[in-house]
Formats: C-alpha cells, structure tokens, sequence
C-alpha cells in the first residue's frame, strides 16, 4: 500500500501568495520585453491597447486561472481535469506545462544576459565602453560557443534550488525578499532618470498616444501578447500558485493587486528607460537589442552610468529570477503529482530537461546559427511560436474550461466576487469576450505566415 503523501505546501499568508504571485508576473516581460515592445509600436498609442488588453483579457482570465487552482488545489494538470466530466481536459493542463517549459528553455538564456551583464558592472568592467563598442561586445558574447551555456546554467541552478527547498521554505522566501528589492530599484532609477534633463522627450514617448497607431492591427496584437506574457496568463503559473494559497483567500483582490503591481512596474521601468534614452540621444526603438546594446552605451555616458548600470541589471536579474522559479514551479508540480516523485527528483529532472531543451537557444547565433525558421534565430523562433501560439492556447483553455464547462454556479463561487454584476459581466467576459480576442489574434498570426 502507498503511504499517505505529506500534506501539501502552501503560501503563510495572503499576503505571501500576492507577493510571489507579483514576483512571477514581474519579469523579462516588464523591463526588456515592454520598453522594446512599446519602442516598436509607437509609444504612448501602445500604452492604450496595452491598458485595454490587460483589463478586458488578463484580469477575467487571471481570475479564471486562480480559480482553476484554487478549487482543486492542486498542479495544473489535476487543475483542468478536476470535476470535469471528460478527462480529454487533462490535456489542457499538459498543454500549459508544455507551455511553461517552452518558455523557460528561453527564459533562462535571457535572464543569463542579464545575470552576465550584472557581474560585468559589478566587477567594474562596464561592457563596451563607448557607442560601437556596446553592440560588437554583445555581438561577441552571443556569438561566443559556451558562455551563453555557463550562464543558462546559472540561472537554472538559481531557480532550482529555491524550488526544490519549497513553497513555503523556497519560493515563498525568496521572493519575499527579492521582491521589494525589485521594487525599490526601479523607482530610484526612474527618479534618477528624470533628473537627467530628457524627461520631457521621454514621457513623451512613452506617453503621448499617436492615436493613428490604434488603427494598426498589429499595434493590438503585440499588445494583447505582451499582456499575456507579462500577466503570465495561460501558462499554469496562477493556477499552480493559486493552489496554494491558504484560505479564506480573496482572489478578485489579489487579481488586481497583481495586474496592477505588473502594470505600475513596466510603466515606472519605462520611466526609467526613456528619459535616459533620450538624454544621451539613442535610439529607443532598436527591438530585443534596447536592454543590452542601447543601454549600455547610455550607462557608458551618463554620470553615475556605472552604478546605474549595476543597479539596472541587479533589477533584470532578479526579475527574471523570481519568474523563472514560477515556470520551474509548474511542471515541478505537476510532475510531483503524476508520477509521484519527491520534489527533489522532479525539480532535478524539469531543471535539466530545460537545460537540454534550451541549449540551442543559447547558441542560437553559433552553434546553431544555421536554424532559422521563420528567417529568425531559435530563440526568436521559440519565442514567437510560445507568445503567438501555446500562450493563446492555453489563455483560450481556461476561458473554456472556466466559462463553458464549468457550470455558471461553480464558476461564480470560485470566482468569488463579491457583486453579483460583476461576477456576471466575469463570466460572460470569459465566455465570450475573451476567448473570441483569442480567436482573432491567432486568425490573424496564422494569416500573416
Ligand atoms: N510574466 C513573466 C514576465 O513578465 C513571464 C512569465 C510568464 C513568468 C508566465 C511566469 C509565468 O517576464
């Protein structure tokens, strides 16, 4: 006979669960993927797509998610099949561990430039001193057969061992730490930034709406797939961390505490980019290149560049940190769950399979220079099909899951909001609202290939 498996772990408080929860939404979305994707599709004009995508999809489907967790309290494969009449649901909770892994095969290259770049400001050697500089140096790095590896491998290793010491013990310590660290570093560094004497150029940019831009489809969808990927819809991450949360739990509050703690963050990193930007006269809308090439020429100017710089990948790193333990966490979990493993094995084991999996992302400009679907690198590769594709699939399965096959009456009371005419305007939200944006954005990616 098996033996009875240890109670399961779960967050100390309330206040706990919406800590981690704000540090898996605060990532690489917030800081490098935003001010690249707000530098490409008109500034201000994207701030308006992206405020509506976060109200009208991630909020509802934030929800959705939580609840799916919560109810079953369990890893998201158990989350979808719980209660369901067909087990095919399992799937869906397979879907987004898939998801998860996808990404954090990437995930973990990126937050290993950033880990790269901290070490080089704190050991004083800021990368590329001067403007040209900048972009071969980092040119080298990526082209470089190993170093991206060793420092994949770090970032990993981070991650790893905070999940394997535990929710309550690991992740949640963790980010109870790191997280308003996080906070504190970027609003000194958007104050500093604004003493820089661009503010004006740079708020502009980032706020002034060109309304023109609303009329460009593609100004929508990069909205609505950066607000996935910054909410961490659809991945599993909220139901895994929702299965954890301790009772009585208030998951509408923490809904929007945390889209509201994700949202605030990219915009004051905004502020702490721009201005900055402008003040040197760079170019902010250079694409995934702004952090790590336009950035450093800025610091490699600007009075107190080199503590700004440390200060400023301190912050990328441990963003990604704490989101790279939630999309550890998912499959962790789930893979506890099904096959029974100790949390130590399954950890191991999801840790090197992401190893494995994203070794030709971190080599994608050498070792596997020549693998270029979609006329991009791997690691763009990977990137786009995960946000275009498995993000919005799995966001489109808890809407369904929540608003089509659960009964209305379990959807509301696991909702839990407290207004009937807001529960109401949830659910139809998520009947219809949400997954019908689904469908168009993924209509149209399929046209545009
Ligand atoms: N939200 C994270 C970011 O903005 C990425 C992420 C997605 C993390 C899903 C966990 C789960 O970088």
């Amino acid at each position: 006979m098996d033996a009875a498996p240890p109670p399961r772990d779960e967050w100390s408080t309330r206040a706990a669960f919406v800590v981690a929860t704000i540090g898996s939404a605060v990532g690489l979305g917030n800081i490098w993927r935003f001010s690249y994707v707000v530098g490409e599709n008109g500034g201000g004009a994207f701030l308006v797509a992206y405020l509506v995508a976060v109200i009208a999809l991630g909020l509802p489907l934030m929800l959705a998610e939580f609840a799916l967790g919560r109810r079953a309290r369990a890893d998201v494969v158990t989350a979808f099949s719980f209660e369901m009449k067909s087990r095919r649901w399992a799937l869906a909770g397979w879907l987004a561990v898939i998801a998860s892994l996808a990404i954090l095969s990437y995930y973990a290259i990126v937050a290993g430039w950033a880990y790269r770049y901290f070490v080089i400001y704190l050991i004083g050697s800021p990368a590329g001193a001067g403007r040209v500089d900048a972009a071969t140096h980092f040119t080298a790095f990526l082209h470089s057969s190993w170093e991206p590896v060793a420092w994949q491998l770090l970032v990993l290793a981070t991650a790893v061992v905070a999940v394997i010491a535990g929710v309550r013990n690991g992740i949640e310590r963790l980010n109870r730490w790191l997280v308003p660290l996080l906070a504190a570093i970027v609003v000194v560094l958007a104050a500093y930034s604004l003493t820089l004497g661009a503010s004006r150029a740079g708020l502009g940019f980032l706020f002034t709406p060109d309304w023109s831009a609303l009329a460009r489809p593609q100004v929508w969808l990069a909205a609505f797939g950066q607000a996935f990927f910054s909410l961490g819809v659809g991945l599993g991450a909220l139901a895994t961390y929702g299965s954890y949360a301790p009772a009585p739990v208030g998951l509408p509050r923490t809904a929007l505490l945390v889209a509201g703690a994700d949202t605030s963050f990219a915009l004051v990193a905004g502020v702490a980019i721009f201005p900055a930007v402008f003040a040197f006269g760079l170019d902010p809308t250079q694409g995934p290149a702004l952090a790590f090439v336009t950035l450093p020429q800025v610091f490699a100017v600007m009075p107190g560049g080199a503590w700004f710089g440390l200060a400023f990948f301190a912050l990328l790193s441990i963003a990604a940190l704490t989101s790279a333990v939630a999309l550890v966490e998912v499959p962790v979990a789930a893979v506890i769950k099904a096959k029974r493993w100790s949390r130590t094995r399954a950890t191991l084991a999801i840790g090197t399979l992401a190893f494995v999996a994203g070794v030709p992302s971190a080599l994608s400009d050498s070792a596997f220079a020549v693998l270029r679907p979609w006329g991009v690198n791997i690691l763009e590769a990977i990137d786009r099909f995960s946000s275009n594709l498995l993000l919005p699939l799995g966001g489109l399965s808890v809407a369904l899951a929540v608003g089509w096959a659960w009964p209305r009456e379990r959807a509301v009371t696991s909702g839990g909001l407290a207004s009937p005419s807001l529960a109401a305007a949830w659910w139809y939200a998520l009947r219809f609202v949400v997954p019908a944006a689904i469908v168009a954005v993924l209509c149209w990616t399929a046209l545009r290939h």
